[in-house]
């Protein structure tokens, strides 16, 4: 019976941070560097930081604004392939270095076909080339100025500025260059050619201004903005992973309850050796060193820890099934640790302030994942509603009932179910503006704890962190009545 009682279980509120000698002067100091690593493979990001794939959490917009500020968006998979492609496109499409598929239009096509083209695909422009196919030599450009007050069947030749009056870069031109030579011309795009004078992208300043007001933002090696997506485990997913690929996907994150079922070693099989595919995948969510084993051992790039934390997760409840989430970390940790090559850790479920950002670090996270934290923010899916006087939105677990409909309308799932029993719940969370305001918590947290630490990476933040553990009193001893 000896073996029954396993250990003891912390969660965040059980412990806190023992402060360290310190040398870093400041929380903004250049001495810090909170940058970490999601999943083998992947660009390192600034801020630790990943919004759920939930569905009352993470469509574009969300991720568009997680990647600005530094974190990275996992696009929800509970809606059909086509639909959560396009949500990853529109994050990828926001943002370029140089566009190197710009809208191409022939001379001949009307400017109602180009208006209806840029409702589709709006970059502001539309390059124009002569013939019936597109060889790199193009005629010209023209932007919505040129044809929004013209008729909509004159051809787009008629409004455009032909070649010989464009302004034009070569592709050695470096970046800077490029968009001194747009602010001196007091023009906002400019097509980059190469020595003989074909087409090989356009710089826009527009993409130049996103790069230098957001210096932290999560950008890929083509300097376009990162987005992962989640996928299921069942055979129509593959479908989807490709569709996901093709429109850019940084990562994917494979989505069960029980990242131990035989599925994730069968799916990660084939993903990796019958579909050979490049994109690093997460795999989870698992608790314990057995799991991370075994996560690690199918070849998983990353590893997504929490069994039943999470705000609006009742598995703990209907299944008596959990690992509180400090414990599961370091578990998982541990694991890692002997591992001559590790993959990331990611902390999935019960942040419900900045503080636990470091408290997941120190035991071993090398990111978190935030759900219903996010949910009643602007950048969430949904409507707010009024309720009693107060404006909220909607938070549901996606093992809820609600959910579970919602999956079924679109064929995401197998059981009929009749006797489904759920293990989440749907309630409506207090509106709290924009989520900007929490990454900002998140990153000053997270460089106020390092500085307390004395630790200036992340990964002398998992060295050098201690916990404490904290009695009752100890956890309320700041909030005592003054008397
Ligand atoms: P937080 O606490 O940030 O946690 O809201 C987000 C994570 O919770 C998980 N999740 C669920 N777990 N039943 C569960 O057991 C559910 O219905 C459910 N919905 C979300 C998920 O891992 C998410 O990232």
């Amino acid at each position: 019976m000896a073996d029954k009682i396993t250990g003891q279980g912390l969660a965040y509120s059980d412990v806190l941070i023992r402060p360290r000698l310190s040398d870093i002067r400041s929380r903004r100091s250049e001495q810090l560097n909170p940058s970490t690593l999601v999943a083998r493979g992947l660009p390192t990001i600034k801020l630790p930081v990943l919004s759920a794939n939930m569905d009352t959490v993470t469509e574009h917009r969300m991720a568009i604004t997680m990647a600005l500020y530094g974190g990275l968006g996992i696009i929800h998979r509970f809606m059909t392939p086509e639909e959560q492609a396009n949500e990853v496109k529109k994050v990828k499409d926001l943002v370029r270095m140089i566009e190197d598929d710009p809208p191409l239009v022939r001379a001949d096509t009307t400017i109602g076909e180009v208006i209806s083209l840029q409702q589709k695909r709006n970059r502001g422009y539309v390059i124009v080339f002569s013939g019936t196919k597109f060889y790199g030599s193009f005629v010209g450009i023209a932007t919505p100025r040129d044809f929004l007050t013209a008729p909509l069947t004159s051809p787009i030749s008629k409004v455009m500025t032909p070649k010989n009056k464009i302004i034009t870069v070569t592709n050695d031109t470096p970046t800077q260059k490029a968009v001194g030579v747009m602010r001196a011309n007091r023009i906002q795009k400019i097509p980059v050619i190469d020595q003989k004078g074909r087409l090989v992208g356009v710089y826009t300043l527009k993409d130049f201004s996103y790069q230098t007001q957001y210096p932290q933002a999560s950008f890929d090696r083509n300097g376009r903005l990162m987005v992962g997506a989640a996928i299921g485990v069942q055979s129509q997913d593959i479908d989807r992973v490709h569709m996901l690929i093709d429109a850019g996907v940084d990562m994917l994150v494979l989505d069960i309850a029980h990242g131990g079922l035989i599925y994730t070693s069968e799916m990660l099989n084939r993903l990796k050796n019958k579909e050979k595919i490049k994109t690093p995948v997460i795999a989870g969510n698992i608790a314990t060193a057995e799991g991370a084993r075994y996560i690690y051992d199918n070849g998983a790039d990353g590893v997504k820890v929490g069994v039943g934390p999470g705000y609006v997760c009742e598995t703990r409840n209907v299944a008596g099934i959990g690992i509180p989430q400090i414990t599961a970390i370091m578990e998982v940790a541990g694991v890692m640790a002997k591992k001559r090559h590790p993959i990331p850790i990611i902390a999935d479920g019960g942040i419900r302030e900045p503080g636990d950002l470091p408290k997941a670090i120190v035991a071993g996270a090398n990111s978190v994942m935030v759900g219903s934290l996010f949910a009643g923010t602007r950048e969430s899916p949904g409507e707010q509603m009024l309720e009693n006087g107060m404006l909220k939105k909607l938070v549901r677990g996606m093992a809820s009932a609600s959910a579970f409909q919602k999956r079924k309308s679109i064929g995401g799932t197998t059981t009929n179910g009749e006797h489904y029993t759920p293990e989440g719940r749907a309630i409506a969370t207090p509106y709290k503006g924009s989520v900007t305001k929490m990454l900002y918590d998140f990153d000053g947290g997270l460089r106020s704890s390092m500085s307390y630490v004395g630790a200036h990476t992340i990964a002398e933040m998992q060295k050098r962190g201690q916990f404490i553990i904290v009695t009752g009193a100890g956890a309320t001893e700041n909030k005592r009545d003054l008397k």
